[in-house]
């Protein structure tokens, strides 16, 4: 397993839409391997493609938040949300790829998600809590959609400025 480079914001290839993939190849399980293992050693609960750079619908999360509990790495191939809730849950969101800012954001505390497994089976699921607010954040992702886009644009560009200093100072 590779452990790939995240991406960080502002990068355009951030804000692109991604492209469905049609087969499961042998090249796309390895990618979803490389994410996964990425997401653990960044550590984060969930990561997408866009965010190494490759513009395909690919997600993988793990949000088995309790202590000593076992792990739960998924990975999801043309996630589709198939319903949400109305009721709606805050939850206080970050990025890999806007390291060490968080921001309160709303979204439905409940959404019914199809997507292909690694098995290359469909799969159907109904997440609340963490998962949810997770599966929505990265299937964001693949629309070229940041968490920092539901904040009030003063605030998005504070956040922005800060990142661009960030990336600068990286690149000394
Ligand atoms: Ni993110």
């Amino acid at each position: 397993m590779t452990i790939r480079n995240i991406l960080l914001h502002p990068d355009p290839r951030l804000k692109k839409i991604a492209t469905p993939i049609v087969d499961l190849s042998d090249e796309l399980r390895v990618l979803a391997d490389d994410m996964l293992a990425t997401m653990y050693e960044a550590p984060g609960i969930g990561l997408a493609a866009p965010q190494i750079g490759v513009l395909e619908r690919l997600i993988v999360l793990d949000c088995v938040k309790e202590e000593g509990a076992d792990p739960r790495p998924v990975a999801m191939f043309n996630p589709e949300i198939t319903a949400s809730s109305d009721e709606l849950s805050v939850y206080d969101e970050g990025c890999l790829s806007i390291p060490e800012i968080y921001a309160e954001v709303t979204r439905p505390a409940e959404v019914s998600v199809r997507w292909m497994g690694l098995d290359g089976a469909e799969h159907n699921e109904t997440f609340d809590g963490l998962w949810a607010t997770c599966v929505q954040h990265e299937i964001d992702h693949l629309n070229g959609k940041l968490f920092i886009d539901y904040l009030k644009p003063l605030k998005r560009q504070m956040i922005t400025r800060k990142m661009q200093k960030l990336k600068r100072e990286l690149a000394r």
